[in-house]
């Protein structure tokens, strides 16, 4: 990991999948060799995005409405946090990006590809992570998990099994359309074993 330039990580996945104790581990190991990392999330990581995280994830709208609401949250985001973070040196980890949207409107939801590609540009035709981790699992594994960890489900935590089969097949997609920037993690396995594979594949950013 070098020390010169910061270094943008994103991190993916169907809910359930595990991300959280996978980012924790990850900002640990960046920390660990005295680089600045600022930990940041989507829908949110701004006031006003946190305040589009609380209508998205729980005010019924229509899909179009809900895709411009995730990539305006996204643009705050960008404007606000990561790339004055990314400008002066720091490392920027974000729990979901725009493969989420990608993985969740286009593939969940059955927004049109084009009106995805239209946004991604023009919100940030410029930057993409350096290095994004899906942690891949099997929704029905994955709603297991937040069975038993959950209080209040969200409006997406509340969809049916079919919906995530599709969200998990494209972020899968998407780690095809960019295999260079996207690892796929076999998240099914115990979480130990998954850090043990995102380190090491974060080590290869040099
Ligand atoms: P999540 O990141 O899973 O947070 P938590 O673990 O606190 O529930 O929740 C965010 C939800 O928002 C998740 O269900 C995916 C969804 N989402 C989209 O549908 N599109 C997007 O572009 C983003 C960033 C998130």
């Amino acid at each position: 990991m070098s020390a010169q330039q910061g270094r943008f990580v994103t991190f993916e996945g169907i809910d359930g999948a595990g991300k959280s104790t996978q980012i924790a581990a990850v900002v640990d190991a960046i920390r660990a060799r005295g680089l600045e990392v600022v930990q940041t999330r989507e829908p949110g990581g701004t006031p006003l995005g946190e305040k589009l995280r609380e209508l998205v994830l729980h005010e019924p709208m229509n899909l179009e409405t809900e895709a411009l609401l995730m990539f305006a949250a996204r643009r705050e985001h960008l404007a606000a946090l990561i790339e004055p973070a990314l400008a002066r040196g720091a490392w920027v980890v974000s729990d979901r990006f725009t493969d989420a949207t990608y993985a969740y409107q286009v593939g969940g939801r059955g927004l049109a590809e084009d009106k995805f590609r239209t946004l991604e540009h023009w919100v940030h035709a410029h930057l993409q992570p350096d290095l994004t981790f899906v942690f891949d699992v099997d929704p029905a594994v994955a709603a297991q998990r937040l069975a038993s960890g959950r209080d209040q489900a969200d409006r997406f935590e509340r969809e049916q099994r079919d919906f995530f089969v599709r969200v998990r097949e494209a972020y899968l997609a998407r780690a095809r359309a960019f295999p260079a920037r996207v690892a796929v993690v076999d998240a099914a396995r115990a979480p130990e074993a998954v850090t043990t594979d995102v380190l090491a594949r974060l080590e290869r950013l040099a």
